[in-house]
């Protein structure tokens, strides 16, 4: 509520959307490392001393209190706020959405672990797979239901192609270049053609890459908010960063589950996940 009454969108903003666990890490640094491509060489990038949460604000964190806490000179903000929830300065100004979604069931695997590491890392009383999953199913997640997280900017997306780009973590994580090209462009920081023939496109991509950025010194061993309630250590935000994985947790009732939820939420959108 802070944030939609205080937050004001500049039409060069960059606004990153996503529901928790769905791939908002690695967009951050995939859109830092673009917008920042010609401020630092490959050795000298804040994202490689920085946990990309550190590099892109969180705007009902970081901003919500006043947009005047903003680096003029970084044009991005991420947040998990539901479309409907958005500050009316980022739906009606002409600065860019990018939102990004993933499958149900490895978004749900992912966040039990992030949530189950939280716990832990809290002394709090861990928290059952099968507990975590009922929530799911019925929509008590952070930031609401997932489904409706994500159709809430898949239709707009549709409506205002210009304005919300819709990425798929499975089709990022296919053909990374692909999508990094195609981002930029929506962003309005094309890659020149002198530039992909100079490979900075894959550089970006290896830079940004789970492997790369998980073996970070920095993110293997550094907090973020440090000296706040909201302590987190950067290890948390990589896992596996695998398509599928939730084949080695889902029981095969589970999954069915959470596809036959989905089919029916997404039915008649055009959206499959
Ligand atoms: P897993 O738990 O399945 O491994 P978010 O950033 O929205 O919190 O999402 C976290 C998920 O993104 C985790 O998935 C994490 O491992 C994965 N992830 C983090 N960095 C990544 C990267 N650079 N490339 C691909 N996936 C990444």
């Amino acid at each position: 509520m802070s944030a939609q009454q205080n937050f004001q969108s500049q039409p060069s903003d960059i606004v990153i959307c996503s529901a928790p666990k769905t791939g908002t890490t690695w967009l951050k640094s995939l859109t830092f490392a673009i917008v920042t491509r010609t401020n630092f060489d490959g050795s000298t990038n804040p994202l490689l001393a920085n946990l990309s949460h550190d590099c892109v604000p969180f705007l009902e964190v970081d901003l919500a209190q006043s947009s005047t806490n903003r680096d003029p000179k970084n044009p991005l903000l991420a947040t998990h706020v539901p479309y409907s929830s958005l500050p009316r300065s980022i739906i009606d100004s002409s600065c860019k959405i990018v939102y990004i979604c993933r499958n149900p069931k490895d978004s749900f695997v992912s966040f039990y672990h992030f949530i189950a590491r939280r716990l832990a890392s809290k002394d709090m009383k861990p928290l059952a797979l099968e507990e975590a999953f009922e929530l799911y199913c019925q929509g008590v997640s952070n930031y609401g239901p997932y489904w409706d997280h994500v159709l809430g900017f898949w239709k707009p997306s549709l409506d205002r192609p210009d304005k919300i780009l819709f990425l798929k973590y499975e089709e990022m994580i296919e053909d990374t270049v692909l999508y990094v090209e195609k981002l930029a462009g929506f962003i309005g920081y094309p890659f020149s053609s002198e530039e992909i023939k100079k490979g900075s496109v894959d550089k970006i991509v290896s830079m940004c890459s789970f492997e790369n950025l998980s073996n970070l010194e920095v993110n293997k061993s550094g907090k973020h908010r440090e000296g706040t309630p909201g302590v987190i250590e950067n290890k948390i935000y990589f896992r596996k960063g695998k398509v599928g994985d939730w084949e080695n947790y889902l029981t095969p009732e589970m999954a069915a589950r959470l596809d036959s939820i989905t089919l029916q939420k997404l039915n008649g959108s055009g959206l499959t996940l």
